[in-house]
């Protein structure tokens, strides 16, 4: 978590930073600060509990002179309350550091190095600070190499020290940082949208290295005995700030609802041939779809339903087992995979700390990995066999909307080329699956068009504390989502239920007007969903259905019906996600909170 940025050059180092930090701000925002060496080489730190916009603020009370360098921190606390002392950069001798990360043996360092009376914060970060200040004698690149040899966790630091004006210094192990030589000086960040501005090139700082930055240029150096350079790959991004900034809208969430579309459009064409997937140019053979009898599904939060979608669509299909797994769970669970087992990662990030050590697990179980992410040059997709790029652009607003759809689509081709491969779909099947899967991007359209009319439902769930969203098969696993979204944004507890499990507990929880999202949009199932309703609309439910179009009910059944495009029944999550997510989106809008960065998450989860 946390968002961190370097910069040295020729601008102001205080705007470069400021800017930058605001850009990273999904990525936490309990606290945030900049550390300058300002032209008489002294380094001055603001920090400051709250948003980056009151750091700007304080910053142009007290920040006087100009400055050249300098580096910049977003935190999302784990060690250490919300507060001043807490927030980085943290200083210690000649050293000024910012952490994105965990130092798990804080304490150990702490004892060792004798630092219990020199600590004035709570973080584990400071103690990397102080530690790196014992040992550091002049030399930065042993100094930094040591205290790599030291810490425990995961890192990425950003350092400046008193007697190397101009020069900032950084290293990584799991945590990501991003780096370039821009027209604007040299800069590092932990998220490329920060660099975006100023370059479109940019490099991947390899972990166990150590960076140093100055004005003129960027070196990247091994931990060997001398040092040797290190000249990394330069990538390309594709995308340019615009699509990291709200272009008009409200909120980054609703922009991204909105691009839903577009995205779908750009991860699916570009991957058709022939009217049928295929992956030849993403480098994936068709052998891992063969070869495989089963495929175990690892991913957290919003790409896990996205998983869950793909596990309701794939098994009866396939016929072979797909398993779903939360990569926290995975990574502790001894799971039953091996060399004929294809695990899916899912990730948005590619960087989410738990999704990866699932990845790395799978590897030393001896299964083939394909990897469905969003971040190119991420550390999931570098690490993964294989990697299935989606092309959602940038996804700023904490809740994922864009990154879910172009999930489900990457998952939708996959699920059908494996059909193809395996002898469960003709050509013309696999052929008709991919035109209905293009004729669910207007189906989300409609429902795009139709968000005044979502807006005007809101009233009935932000009156309550709770709220269900129920569905069976498909149904169920999109109604995961939905409650995810809510709770994530509108703070309003929500639970998921799969229709049919209702009466075994959950149902003494419904009572006058708690509201019921209710998806019924499987036909095999639904007479079975719509008995359901009527049990909890008996209750007193308040009862918001989502049908297709031409789905017959009774008027009786509900208390609101939002209709969705009358798609095959495999594709309907695409218009039904957008629906849920409109949902959430004007809840907690309805509700006066921060839509893009609700309380206590971050975007990027790089800490277990
Ligand atoms: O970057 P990832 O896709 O690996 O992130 C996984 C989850 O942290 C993420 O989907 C999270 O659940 C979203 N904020 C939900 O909207």
């Amino acid at each position: 978590m946390c968002g961190i940025i370097g910069y040295t050059g020729p601008l102001d180092a205080k705007d470069i930073l400021l800017n930058g930090l605001a850009t990273l701000e999904y990525r936490g925002y309990d606290s945030a600060g900049i550390a300058l060496c300002m032209e008489d080489s002294s380094i001055c730190v603001t920090k400051k509990v709250g948003k980056v916009k009151a750091l700007k603020e304080y910053c142009d009370q007290v920040v006087k002179g100009s400055s050249h360098s300098g580096i910049g921190h977003t935190r999302w606390a784990t060690h250490g309350g919300v507060t001043d002392a807490n927030a980085h950069p943290h200083q210690a001798g000649r050293v000024t550091l910012i952490h994105n990360g965990i130092i798990e043996n804080y304490h150990a360092l702490t004892e060792q190095f004798g630092l219990q009376d020199e600590l004035v914060s709570q973080t584990d970060s400071e103690v990397a600070a102080r530690v790196l200040d014992r040992i550091y004698t002049g030399d930065p690149l042993m100094a930094i190499r040591e205290l790599m040899r030291l810490v425990e966790g995961s890192y990425g630091f950003c350092i400046m020290f008193d007697d190397q004006p101009g020069a900032v210094f950084a290293a990584r192990s799991v945590s990501p940082l991003v780096a370039s030589y821009t027209r604007a000086g040299a800069m590092i960040a932990s998220d490329l949208t920060a660099l975006i501005p100023y370059t479109n090139q940019y490099f991947v700082v390899p972990e166990q290295h150590i960076v140093k930055l100055t004005p003129y240029k960027v070196h990247v150096y091994e931990l060997d005995d001398t040092f040797s350079k290190f000249y990394p790959e330069i990538m390309t991004v594709n995308w340019n700030m615009d699509a990291a900034m709200k272009n008009g809208f409200p909120h980054f969430m609703l922009k991204e609802i909105h691009e839903q579309p577009d995205a779908m459009k750009k991860t699916i064409l570009p991957r058709i041939s022939k009217g049928l997937p295929d992956f030849s140019d993403d480098g994936i053979p068709d052998s891992i779809f063969m070869d495989c009898n089963a495929v175990h599904i690892v991913a957290c939060g919003t790409a896990m339903h996205a998983g869950m979608v793909a596990r309701a669509l794939m098994e009866p299909l396939l016929r072979i087992p797909v398993t779903v797994t939360i990569a926290s769970e995975f990574r502790y669970e001894q799971p039953l995979i091996d060399e004929k087992t294809l695990v899916m990662i899912i990730s948005q990030s590619g960087e989410t700390i738990d999704t990866l050590a699932a990845l790395r697990l799978a590897h030393s179980c001896g299964s083939k990995t394909l990897a469905i992410v969003n971040v190119k040059g991420s550390t999931i997709a570098r690490e993964s066999d294989y990697v299935l790029y989606t092309h959602a652009g940038p996804e700023i607003a904490v809740a994922s909307t864009k990154a879910y759809s172009v999930q489900l689509a990457a998952l939708y081709m996959l699920c059908c080329r494996m059909a193809f491969l395996r002898g469960k779909y003709t050509a013309q099947q696999a052929a008709d699956f991919m035109t209905d899967l293009l004729d669910a991007v207007p189906a989300m359209e409609v429902m795009i068009a139709q968000q005044e009319s979502i807006r005007q439902i809101i009233t009935h769930i932000i009156q309550s504390p709770d709220a269900f969203f129920i569905g069976r098969g498909l149904d169920y696993a999109f109604s995961l989502e939905g409650a995810l979204k809510l709770k994530e944004i509108s703070y309003i507890h929500a639970e998921a239920y799969a229709a049919g499990e209702l009466k075994h507990g959950t149902i003494a929880l419904i009572s006058d007007q708690v509201p019921v999202i209710a998806i019924a949009t499987q036909q095999h199932v639904f007479a079975k969903t719509i008995s359901n309703i009527r049990e909890v609309k008996a209750r007193g439910a308040f009862v918001i259905l989502l049908t297709k179009e031409s789905s017959v009910v009774d008027d009786t059944l509900a208390d609101i019906r939002i209709r969705i495009p009358d798609v095959d029944d495999r594709f309907t999550v695409f218009p039904i996600a957008v629906v849920l997510q409109l949902i959430a989106y004007y809840a907690s809008l309805g509700k006066n909170l921060d839509v893009d960065q609700p309380r206590n998450l971050a975007k990027s989860v790089t800490v277990e």
